[in-house]
């Protein structure tokens, strides 16, 4: 397969004119990069994980670009993606702690919605609805019906977590065009892209590589025998 790209976490082949091989790769970064390492099984697992989320978003109705698992990856739909991230907070901590002086751990009932504009070179900045329209890079009408996967996702997601005693603190989607016109959640849903912490508040997550908390591989393990726990073995193949 070509390589079409390689990012911080992740290479992309192509497959086809429609398709795509995502491999994960034991990198992590944090910090806009400037702090690394690469640790390994951490691949395995985020693939594992995204694996899972994708095909139980999928069976519930909501469109990604996940088509079935592959070696340490998944194949997709080839899609161009939209230069907005859409998070979702059910807890308060992280940016949105520093940035309004908010208590850590505060619960955000209904889910808070914030975007930021896809840019490695500004740091994802914080954006408003009307910057996003305003400099096209996503319509009116895309941004309501991302806003409104990314609620219908993390309330599916939500309730996944909790089954499996975790609780799903924020996360982060991106959205793309697939090659029939679709938009479809993609990118990837992993513990390097949401919050998670455990009944005793620990996290699961990329956070514990940016605070120096433990073994991330281990902790994502432990997010991936949970999980499996509760949605099974990802079977779906690619054809
Ligand atoms: P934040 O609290 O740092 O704004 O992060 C909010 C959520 O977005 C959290 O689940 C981590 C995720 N995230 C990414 O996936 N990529 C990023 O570059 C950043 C900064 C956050
Ligand atoms: N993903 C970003 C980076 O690699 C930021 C983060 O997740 O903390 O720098």
């Amino acid at each position: 397969m070509e390589l079409l790209y390689e990012g911080k976490s992740k290479r992309i082949y192509g497959v086809n004119e429609r398709e795509v091989f995502v491999e994960f790769k034991d990198d992590v970064t944090a910090f806009d990069g400037k702090k690394k390492a690469s640790p390994e099984g951490k691949g395995k697992a985020t693939a594992e994980i995204s694996s899972l989320l994708f095909e139980y978003l999928s069976s519930k109705g909501i469109p990604t670009h996940y088509i079935g698992k592959g070696e340490g990856g998944f194949y997709a739909k080839k899609v161009r993606i939209l230069p907005v991230e859409v998070v979702v907070r059910n807890v308060a901590t992280g940016s949105i702690v520093k940035r309004l002086g908010l208590e850590k751990g505060k619960e955000l009932t209904p889910p808070l919605v914030e975007y930021f504009y896809k840019s490695d070179e500004l740091g994802d900045p914080l954006v408003c609805a009307d910057h996003i329209v305003y400099f096209k890079w996503a319509t009116e009408e895309e941004l309501k019906k991302m806003k409104e996967l990314s609620l219908r996702a993390t309330e599916l997601l939500k309730d996944v977590f909790a089954s499996a005693g975790l609780k799903l603190v924020d996360i982060k989607y991106e959205f793309g065009y697939d090659p029939d016109g679709n938009l479809v959640l993609a990118d990837e849903i992993s513990p390097d892209t949401c919050r998670i912490w455990d009944e005793n508040g620990r996290s699961l997550d990329k956070d514990v590589f940016r605070k120096d908390l433990g073994d991330i591989v281990e902790a994502y393990g432990e997010v991936l025998r949970r999980l499996r726990d509760v949605l099974g073995t990802p079977l779906k193949s690619r054809t």
